[in-house]
């Protein structure tokens, strides 16, 4: 195997993190990274937030169905799509684009940081309004999914996959 899929087959969502701290060099690196992932028109139509402040992270907590691994991760990112940006150029389908844009980085950066020694849990059931005034995010930029980050204490198993010749519909539906 390549590393690249080596990397997509081996990482998985941890939620059981060591206590030590993520540098902020290493926050910075992997939010590089995960910039060169595609997004329509290249408008890169995404911003992050990056919260270490354990007050902060009890709140986002509370706002994602009490998900208490959210308070022990070191550092919580969250993934926001810019819409106003994308919609400049697309209209109403800007919505749809930044969304894409902000999902597929996080997706970029659960690999990045796979590939550095850290683990990752892609957080998406919370309350985005909540999230929202926690975080003072604008009116039309919206929350999308927070990366749970830091040093992993648990291998989890791989859990199962449906068969991808389950999922296949060749030339239509
Ligand atoms: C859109 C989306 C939302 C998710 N939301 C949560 C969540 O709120 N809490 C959580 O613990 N895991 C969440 N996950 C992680 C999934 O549970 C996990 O990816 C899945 O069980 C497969 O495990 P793996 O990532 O180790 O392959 C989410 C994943 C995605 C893609």
């Amino acid at each position: 195997m390549t590393e690249c899929l080596d990397a997509i087959y081996q990482r998985r969502s941890v939620r059981k993190f060591t206590s030590d701290p993520v540098d902020r060099q290493i926050v910075e690196k992997l939010i590089q990274d995960a910039q060169m992932a595609p997004s329509a028109g290249n408008l890169q139509a995404r911003d992050f937030i990056v919260v270490t402040n354990t007050a902060v992270k009890k709140k986002l907590k509370e706002a994602a169905l009490d998900q208490k691994f959210l308070v022990q991760a070191p550092v919580i990112i969250v993934f926001c799509a810019n819409t106003p940006r994308s919609s400049r150029i697309y209209s109403g389908r800007g919505e749809l684009y930044s969304i894409q844009d902000a999902s597929i980085s996080a997706m970029v950066m659960t690999l990045a940081a796979h590939d550095m020694g850290l683990a990752t849990c892609w957080v998406g059931a919370f309350n985005d309004a909540d999230i929202s005034e926690i975080l003072m995010i604008p009116h039309n930029i919206r929350p999308v999914c927070m990366l749970a980050l830091g040093y992993p204490a648990d291998t989890p198993d791989t859990p199962d996959r449906i068969d991808a010749s389950k999922l296949i519909h060749w030339q239509s539906w």
